[in-house]
């Protein structure tokens, strides 16, 4: 067994005839209940990456250990809805918003507006007031523009606006490498290195009615080396010195973005822990160099929180064989569309693996390609996976670690139904999401 698996920590795979379990729930009974594709979410699992989150900020950031404390924001872009929210809030999250739609599920969700952050790179008008009437505990500037925007919607309403401002340090990492040149040349933050993040604080504390609060960096997704890291909190760190000397405001949090990266076949990763421990050192160092109280520090992970803890059930339909150069290969096509997460391979080319959940099929393999359903040929789901020669119409395939950005980026293209989330826990099953309806579609078609 690899030593970094895919799989949620609840899941059994297939033994002989009886299907493989998630959750304590047979998954082939799960199907029958909910249909096909379903997103099935083993709660304990959500609940223990959350925890570990919680715990190792806690731990790797307080006080006695000379640091202000970390607050863990979950991206709920990975995945959101009100019973995520509700899940968030119970095991002490705060939670980090990219739209109007995102910021009314974590309010409708019971998240509490001062531990919500909110982002965006071009927020809409509206999207200011929501999150100003909502008294949000940061709103996350990126652009010098929107400092106007927001100090005049603040000052309309009579109230202060937390600032952050994201930065762009230059670096960028992502699927274990990082470059620390170039990547000034892309739509988010401020750039450190042309002087207009430090214009943005100057400009921050300089207007009415807005308070600067704080500093941000994102600097990727997936990753799974933490050097990039490292490199971009000491950049983000000094120029909070930097601010401070020019301002008289030290800042007193720094975010330090999400992206950590996760495992979809066998790619190792970090823990939280290891994840806090690392940047707590750096944290440490860095504000002793430049001679500062450090900050309150927050993260905010949405893959490697949500991501692992959602397998996707599919039914297999047609398969067919074609010759190839080198012998052959079979097409499966599973029910799966752009309605779940069949778009990520196909957008940035995501590997995943599937087994068979409905039953044990022993016996030779043979080199297949797992399809959707969708018009369309690049619609590839998994490009190369043996599976086994016995697999039949009407067995179910099982993708791991399609929480994170599956459902969330689901689309209703070919007006096919987007898929539902069902969470399982102790043999129990609770719907989170229902699958999308033909009434759906006709809801918001004026003309029906
Ligand atoms: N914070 C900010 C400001 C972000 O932009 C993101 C992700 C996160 C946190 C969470 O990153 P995570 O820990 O989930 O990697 N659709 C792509 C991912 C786009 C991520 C965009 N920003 C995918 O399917 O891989």
């Amino acid at each position: 067994m690899a030593a970094f698996t895919p799989w949620p920590s609840t899941w059994v795979p297939a033994d002989g005839d009886r299907s493989a379990q998630i959750g304590g729930f047979d998954t082939r009974s799960l199907a029958a209940e909910f249909g096909t594709p379903v997103f099935a979410l083993d709660l304990a699992d959500l609940r223990g990456r959350m925890d570990a989150w919680a715990a190792a900020a806690n731990e790797h950031f307080a006080p006695e250990r000379g640091l202000a404390g970390a607050d863990v924001f979950y991206a709920s872009k990975a995945f959101t809805c009100i019973s995520m929210i509700r899940l968030v809030v119970e095991r002490g999250l705060c939670a980090d918003v990219a739209s109007g739609g995102e910021l009314a599920v974590a309010l409708a969700g019971g998240m509490d507006p001062a531990r919500i952050g909110v982002h965006g790179n071009n927020k809409s008008a509206e999207e200011i007031a929501a999150a100003l009437d909502a008294g949000v505990g940061r709103i996350v500037i990126d652009s010098l523009g929107e400092l106007d925007l927001i100090s005049a919607a603040a000052g309309e309403r009579g109230v202060t606006a937390p600032i952050f401002i994201r930065v762009t340090t230059g670096v960028h990492a992502g699927a274990n490498e990082y470059i620390a040149t170039a990547h000034e040349d892309q739509k988010f933050g401020l750039s450190l290195t042309d002087g207009s993040a430090l214009a943005a604080a100057r400009r921050a504390v300089e207007l009415p009615n807005l308070e600067l609060a704080g500093l941000h960096q994102h600097i990727g997704s997936q990753i799974s080396d933490l050097e990039g890291h490292a490199v971009s909190t000491r950049s983000l760190l000094s120029l909070r010195a930097e601010i401070a000397r020019e301002t008289g405001v030290l800042v007193p949090d720094v975010d330090l973005g999400g992206g950590y990266g996760i495992t979809y076949v066998d790619e190792p990763t970090l823990s939280p822990d290891e994840v806090c421990a690392r940047m707590a050192g750096v944290v440490r160092a860095a504000c002793e160099v430049l001679e500062v109280a450090p900050p309150r520090i927050s993260f905010e992970p949405g893959r490697s929180i949500v991501g692992p803890a959602m397998v996707t059930l599919y039914s297999v339909g047609a398969i067919k064989r074609v010759t190839i150069d080198d012998g052959e290969r079979s097409y499966v096509a599973i029910d799966g569309s752009m309605g779940d997460t069949v778009l990520r391979p196909m957008l940035y080319g995501s590997v995943y693996t599937a087994d068979v959940a409905s039953r044990e099929i022993s016996g030779p393999t043979v080199r297949s390609r797992i399809v959707g359903k969708h018009c369309e040929s690049g619609d590839i789901m998994i490009r190369d996976i043996d599976l086994p020669e016995g697999l039949e119409r009407g067995d179910l395939l099982a993708i791991p670690a399609t929480g994170a950005y599956g459902r969330s980026m689901a689309s209703n293209y070919n007006l096919l139904a987007r898929s539902p989330v069902v969470a399982v826990e102790n043999g129990e099953a609770t719907l989170w999401l229902r699958r999308d309806t033909v009434s759906d579609f006709f809801a918001v078609d004026p003309a029906y």
